[in-house]
C-alpha cells in the first residue's frame, strides 16, 4: 500500500492564456490531495473517494469507463472522478510496465472539485505516484508531471496546458509557457482564497475562449495582453527577494496586475456574478488586488491581502461559502506513506 499527496494551487496570473502558449505562474498551496493505492492481482479498479467537499463515492469497474457501476451519486462527480482515474490508472501501468494490474485506491481530497485550484491535477499527479510506487517503480516528479498532463489531455479532450499538472508535481511557484516549464522564486505572497461553492466545466469555458479567440481580432488581443500581464508579473517577481517579507510595493505592483488579469479574462466570459463579487469585496476590504483562479465559471477567486480585511469581508459576501488563507505549499507530489 502507498499514500502520496499532491498540492492544489492557485494562478497569480495566466490561465486559460497558458492554454495557447502564454505563460502563467500558477503556485501551489497547502491544500492537498491524498491517493492511496494497493495492488490486486484481477485486474479490477476499486475507487473510494472522501472528503470531496462533495458526496463521496465507491466504485469499482473492470477494463474500461464504459464499464459503468450503478450508483447513486452525481453523474458528473463519477464521470469527472471515473475518468482522471482511469487514465492515471492508465499511466500507472504504463510506467511500471504492469498492463493488467489492477488496484484498490482510496482518494481524500481537502481541495473543492472543479472550482480553480487544481483538484483534478492534484488526484492525478498522487494517483501516478502512488500508483507506480506501489508497483515497485519510483519516478521523478518531472516525469509524474509529464503523465499527468498526458491524463488531463486525455480526459479534457485535447484542452488541457502542462500547467495545473507541472504546479502539482513540482510544487512551489511555477512558469509554463507552452513546452518551457520551470519552477521560479517567489515570496510567501499572503494568498486569501474565496470560494463560491461552486464549480465551473473547465472544457466548456476553455472552449468558450476558443471560440471567441477564433471570432474575434480582439479577443485574441485579449489573450496575448494576459501574456503581457504574465511577462510584466514575471519581471517584478525577478525583482523580489524570495527569502524575505515581500515588500508593500512588490505587493502593489502584483495586486495591480491581478486586477488587470481579471478584467481581461472577464472579457474572455469566464468570470461569474459571485466571482465578480469576491473580487470586488476584497478589492473594497483594501486587498492588493484580487482575481478569479483557475478556469472560472465559479468555484474560487485569490487575493492579495496581509491584513484580515479581505477574510472578514469575504465572511460578509452573499455567495462566498467559505474564506481561507493559502499557503505557498514548498513540496509537490510526495510520499505519505508506504
Ligand atoms: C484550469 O485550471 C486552467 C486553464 O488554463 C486550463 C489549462 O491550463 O489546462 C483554464
Amino acid at each position: 500500500m502507498t499514500t502520496c499527496s499532491a498540492p492544489g494551487k492557485v494562478y497569480l496570473f495566466g490561465e486559460h492564456a497558458v492554454v495557447y502558449g502564454e505563460p502563467a505562474i500558477p503556485c501551489a498551496i497547502e491544500r492537498r490531495a491524498r491517493v492511496t493505492a494497493e495492488p490486486r492481482n484481477d485486474g479490477r479498479v476499486r475507487v473510494e473517494a472522501n472528503d470531496l467537499s462533495l458526496d463521496g463515492f465507491t466504485v469499482s469497474w473492470g477494463d474500461s469507463v464504459e464499464d459503468r457501476p450503478d450508483i447513486d451519486v452525481p453523474t458528473q462527480l463519477v464521470e469527472a472522478g471515473m475518468g482522471y482515474v482511469d487514465e492515471a490508472v492508465g499511466q500507472a501501468r504504463d510506467a511500471a510496465d504492469a498492463p493488467d494490474a489492477g488496484f484498490d485506491i482510496t482518494i481524500e481530497s481537502d481541495i473543492p472539485l472543479g472550482a480553480g485550484l487544481g483538484s483534478s491535477a492534484a488526484v492525478v499527479v498522487a494517483g501516478i505516484d502512488a500508483g507506480t510506487r506501489s508497483l515497485g517503480v519510483e519516478l521523478p516528479p518531472g516525469e509524474v508531471a509529464d503523465r499527468a498532463y498526458r491524463a488531463e489531455y486525455a480526459v479534457q479532450d485535447g484542452q488541457a496546458s502542462r500547467a495545473d499538472t507541472f504546479c502539482s508535481a513540482m510544487g512551489g511557484a511555477v512558469r509554463v509557457e507552452g513546452e518551457d516549464r520551470r519552477t521560479i522564486d517567489a515570496p510567501e505572497l499572503p494568498f486569501v482564497v474565496g470560494y463560491d461553492g461552486g464549480a465551473g466545466d473547465t472544457g466548456e469555458l476553455v472552449s468558450g475562449v476558443r471560440a471567441l479567440r477564433e471570432e474575434y481580432g480582439f479577443a485574441a488581443d485579449t489573450v496575448t495582453a494576459i501574456g503581457d500581464v504574465v511577462r510584466r508579473g514575471t519581471e517584478v517577481l525577478r525583482g523580489a527577494d524570495p527569502s524575505g517579507e515581500p515588500a508593500p510595493d512588490l505587493l502593489a505592483e502584483l495586486g495591480r496586475l491581478m486586477d488587470f488579469d481579471h478584467g481581461l479574462l472577464s472579457a474572455l466570459g469566464v468570470s461569474s456574478r459571485s466571482l465578480d463579487a469576491m473580487v470586488w469585496a476584497a478589492r473594497e476590504a483594501d486587498a492588493y488586488g484580487a482575481k478569479l483562479t483557475g478556469a472560472g465559471g465559479g468555484g474560487c477567486i485569490v487575493a492579495l491581502d496581509d491584513t484580515g480585511g479581505t477574510e472578514t469581508a469575504l465572511d460578509y459576501t452573499p455567495g462566498c461559502e467559505a474564506t481561507f488563507r493559502a499557503e505557498l505549499a514548498a513540496d509537490g507530489v510526495r510520499v505519505e506513506e508506504s
